[in-house]
């Protein structure tokens, strides 16, 4: 069969949140205008966007633009309320077992230690007990957590506990993996160290497709392919920055080199200008 020409396809796609406003008065019950209304809360606002296989998408934009939202979309938590989201070609129904996603306070289970948090990512696609906790320890190498398989996440720090995060959705070796501000709950040392650390591990894992939601203009640069820059609320694609820089390239060097720091600027004026008018 011939491979479907975008991994995932974002078609004009908006999303309308309905809340219920409720109106607590014993009257409420009996008068119609008092009744609980809902409230309708646009999300985002006929959104496209073709990531192709293998690639690395970061996705930036003022805070509540809507970011999480298509992250949720993809992986089939959520639909859309007009256009569509397509996966190898085929309409997102639900959640899948392609997608991994981690989340930014980490989501684990306190209650299991570190490789059999590992292991629920393969538990849940029914994976064999064996198979699964190889495939848990070869993860936990990867992430550099070797000799902590029996710890519980609150002997962990924040870095180790979302190598765990990241360990556990390896482990289920997903064709895509939704990453929704991984690392901003971590101080900036810890940030810095675990964006080369995912560099690493992803050259060392191979080719899956990633979208990466994040606020931070230099992790977007070093982990994207390509940024998208979402307008304020109500979210629309503002601009697709392409990344000029080799993998190989993204190490502390390129930091502190001239084309990296004319791209900042560059994301960072686009985002900016969103931000002052998501607070007008
Ligand atoms: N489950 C929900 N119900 C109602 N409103 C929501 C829900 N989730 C998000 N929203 C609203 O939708 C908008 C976009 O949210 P979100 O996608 O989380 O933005 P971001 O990730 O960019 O901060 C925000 O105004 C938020 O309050
Ligand atoms: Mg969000």
């Amino acid at each position: 069969m011939a491979e479907p020409a975008a991994k995932i396809v974002v078609d004009g796609v908006t999303k309308i949140y309905r809340t219920r406003k409720r109106r607590d008065s014993f009257l409420g019950r009996f008068l119609p205008d008092l009744r609980p209304k809902i409230m309708e809360l646009k999300a985002v606002d006929n959104v496209s966007l073709e990531i192709a296989s293998g690639d690395f998408v970061a996705i930036i934009g003022p805070s509540r633009c809507g970011k999480t939202t298509v992250l949720r979309m993809m992986d089939g938590l959520i639909f859309p309320d007009s256009g569509q989201v397509l996966v190898n070609g085929t309409p997102v129904t639900g959640p899948r077992a392609e997608c991994g996603f981690i989340f930014q306070d980490f989501g684990l289970y306190p209650w299991r230690t570190v490789i059999d948090n590992v292991a629920f990512g393969p538990e849940l696609h029914g994976v064999p007990k064996n198979v699964r906790y190889e495939l848990a320890r070869k993860h936990i190498n990867l992430v550099g957590l070797k000799g902590f398989e029996s710890a519980f996440p609150h002997q962990l720090s924040g870095g180790m506990q979302q190598r765990v995060g990241i360990a556990r959705m390896l482990a289920s070796e997903p064709e895509i993996m939704l990453m929704d501000e991984p690392f901003g709950a971590l101080d900036a040392l810890t940030r810095r160290t675990m964006q080369f650390e995912l560099i690493r591990i992803l050259a060392a894992e191979g080719s899956a497709t990633s979208v990466f939601v994040t606020h931070d203009l230099d992790e977007a640069i070093l982990l994207g392919d390509k940024v998208v820059i979402m307008s304020a609320w109500p979210g629309r694609v503002k601009e697709i920055v392409p990344v000029p820089f080799p993998r190989a390239e993204r190490g502390e060097a390129l930091l502190e080199s001239k084309l990296f720091a004319e791209l900042r600027h560059h994301l960072w004026v686009g985002v900016h200008e969103e931000q002052l008018a998501s607070e007008a």
